[in-house]
């Protein structure tokens, strides 16, 4: 979590920004995100390998484009679990670094 905190501030912050809101048509929340807390396997394969294309975040469409961020696989873990844990988002199973070794493209 705490090491999740920090990869959050270096890589993530300057676009979901510090409460995880996200910005509007722009960059889709984290925080209480229905597509991060029910699209376990999007959500790590978006983190890996980046996304773009159109998606609904809470009903809302965002159609842009988030860039690999080059992060290892244990980091990826700590990240998922840090957003998935704060700003009132709770998942009571957490990710390792296997589950994300599993996941492809
Ligand atoms: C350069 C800006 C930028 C950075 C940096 C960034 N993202 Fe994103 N992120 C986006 C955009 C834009 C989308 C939506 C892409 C689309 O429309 O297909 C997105 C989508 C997501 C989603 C899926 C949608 C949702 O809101 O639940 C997750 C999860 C996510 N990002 C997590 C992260 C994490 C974790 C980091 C840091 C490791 C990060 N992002 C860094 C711009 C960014």
């Amino acid at each position: 979590m705490k090491r999740g905190s920090e990869i959050y501030s270096d890589f993530c912050m300057s676009c979901h920004l510090p409460a995880g809101e996200g910005v509007a048509e722009v960059f889709p929340p984290l925080a209480k995100s229905d597509y991060l807390m029910q699209k376990r396997k999007e959500s790590i394969q978006a983190i890996k390998y980046g996304l773009k294309g159109k998606i609904i975040v809470n009903g809302q469409e965002y159609n842009g484009n988030m860039s690999a961020l080059g992060l290892a696989d244990d980091e990826v873990a700590d990240v998922m679990n840090y957003i998935t844990n704060s700003w009132g988002n709770e998942n009571d199973k957490m990710v390792t670094e296997e589950e994300v070794a599993k996941i492809e493209k």
